[in-house]
């Protein structure tokens, strides 16, 4: 089954049609959907939508873009929310100085401590970083190692998509790499192996030709799986079977029917 590694069905975009559309999942091969967390007020609807969907898994974070007005009471919040049954991972958490909204510092503050907490309950995490290549890798060296991660909607060179596959994690791959312009994400794809490859959407975001600047879900992942297989000269049946077993390492997921499915117990 598709795996789709980071989704925001929690957006406003999907209000009109979010039960239909999440309703054709499964005759479009998508088994499992990971929506990630973005601001505070996505945390609630993130919970709704696992308990009201069994394929539906969530993950609770803030982005780094609304990491200016965090407290240590919404800290105490995520802890909490981190332990309920449905929620496998934080994020998404990390740095974002394209946007940059609020100052390198306060930014880099919040990714640590949610860094720590994630740590704290043995959860993976979920990383966005965009135009932050040098403080992201020193923090994940500082903070992360030995945690499991994954670099969503991976940005940068081959060369740190490899260490960070040397440091044990995923790397997230999604719409971009159709794009005829993603020379270097394409490159990326073609040095990394596909045992570090997860597949995402970042829906309602970024997605693939032929879809490109419409909204993105996770019925178009295919076309994901596509690019990727022919950069890896491998069939897309490929590429959907190790990423589900990929997707399954990164977020401790059972290998069963997602109807059955409960959290692993491995952690204190
Ligand atoms: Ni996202």
């Amino acid at each position: 089954m598709i795996i789709d590694t980071h989704a925001h069905y929690d957006d406003e975009q999907f209000d009109a049609d979010r039960a239909e559309l999440l309703g054709q999942m499964r005759e479009g091969g998508v088994g499992l959907i990971v929506n990630a967390g973005s601001t505070l007020e996505s945390w609630d609807r993130i919970v709704n939508l696992t308990e009201k969907y069994p394929f539906v898994y969530g993950a609770i974070g803030i982005h780094p873009d609304e990491a200016g007005a965090l407290t240590e009471a919404d800290m105490e919040r995520m802890r909490e929310l981190l332990d309920l049954p449905k929620i496998v991972a934080a994020g998404e958490i990390g740095l974002d100085y394209y946007w940059d909204k609020s100052g390198h510092d306060i930014q880099k503050r919040w990714f640590i401590r949610q860094l720590e907490i994630a740590r704290e309950k043995d959860m993976p995490v979920i990383i966005h970083s965009r135009e932050a290549a040098a403080d992201t890798m020193e923090i994940m060296e500082k903070h992360a190692a030995g945690m499991r991660a994954v670099i969503h909607c991976y940005s940068y060179s081959p060369e740190m998509a490899e260490a960070y596959v040397k440091m044990g994690y995923y790397i997230g791959i999604g719409g971009v790499v159709t794009f005829k312009n993603a020379k270097k994400l394409k490159n990326v794809v073609e040095q990394i192996p596909l045992t570090s490859i997860v597949l995402e959407t970042d829906c309602p975001y970024l997605a693939p030709e032929p879809y490109r600047g419409k909204r993105n879900c996770s019925l178009y992942l295919p076309y994901v799986a596509e690019q990727i297989a022919e950069l890896k000269n491998v069939s897309a049946e490929e590429v959907v079977r190790q990423t589900e077993i990929n997707s399954r390492k990164l977020y401790g997921l059972p290998e069963a029917d997602p109807d059955s499915v409960q959290k692993p117990v491995s952690r204190s």
